[in-house]
C-alpha cells in the first residue's frame, strides 16, 4: 500500500540523514530513496532557484533532465511563482508542461524553503502513469521536503 511505502521511505531517509547538514547530500539521498521506492516514478529531482528568475537542476535520478528552467515556464516554474504544490494528473492536458521524457504522464512539484521561509528549490517527481499523485503523496512528500529543508538551516 502506498502509505506504508511512504512510511518506510521516510524512516529510511530520516535515519540516513539524521546527522547530515550538507544539503546536497540530503537532496541526493532523498532523490535516490524516493526514486527506487516507487516503480512508476521515472524522474525524481531537485531544481534550485539560483536567482530570481532561474531554476538549475540539482541532484536527480532518472533519464536526463533539463539543466535550466526559467520560472516563467513549466510546472516547476509555476510552483515557484505560486509558492504552492503542483499536481498534474495528465501532463498532455497542460500546455505549460516541459517534457524531459516522453514517458512522463503525471507530475508533482513541491516547494522547498530555507530557514527564512524563502523558496530556494523545488522537488520534482514524474510518473509514467497518469493520475499518480493524490493527498497521500502530497502529505508524505511534503514531510520529505522538510528533511531537505534541514540542510538550509545554517
Ligand atoms: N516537467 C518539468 C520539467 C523538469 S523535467 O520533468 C525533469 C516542468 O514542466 O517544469
Amino acid at each position: 500500500m502506498k502509505e506504508d511505502l511512504y512510511k518506510e521511505v521516510l524512516q529510511t531517509i530520516s535515519a540516513l540523514t539524521e546527522d547530515e547538514t550538507d544539503v546536497i547530500s540530503i537532496m541526493s539521498t532523498v532523490c535516490c530513496e524516493v526514486f527506487h521506492a516507487f516503480q512508476h516514478f521515472n524522474w525524481v529531482g531537485i531544481y534550485r532557484l539560483v536567482d530570481e528568475q532561474t531554476l538549475k537542476v540539482g541532484p536527480y535520478q532518472g533519464s536526463h533532465g533539463c539543466l535550466t528552467i526559467d520560472i516563467g515556464r513549466g510546472v516547476c516554474g509555476k510552483c515557484v511563482r505560486e509558492k504552492s504544490i503542483q499536481i498534474v494528473n495528465d501532463v498532455s492536458k497542460i500546455p505549460h508542461h516541459i517534457a524531459c521524457s516522453a514517458e512522463t504522464q503525471s507530475e508533482i512539484v513541491l516547494p522547498i524553503y530555507d530557514k527564512n521561509k524563502r523558496l530556494v528549490a523545488v522537488l520534482d517527481i514524474d510518473s509514467v502513469e497518469a493520475h499518480s499523485f493524490d493527498e497521500t503523496d502530497r502529505k508524505y512528500l511534503e514531510t520529505i521536503t522538510r528533511c531537505i529543508e534541514k540542510g538550509y538551516q545554517a
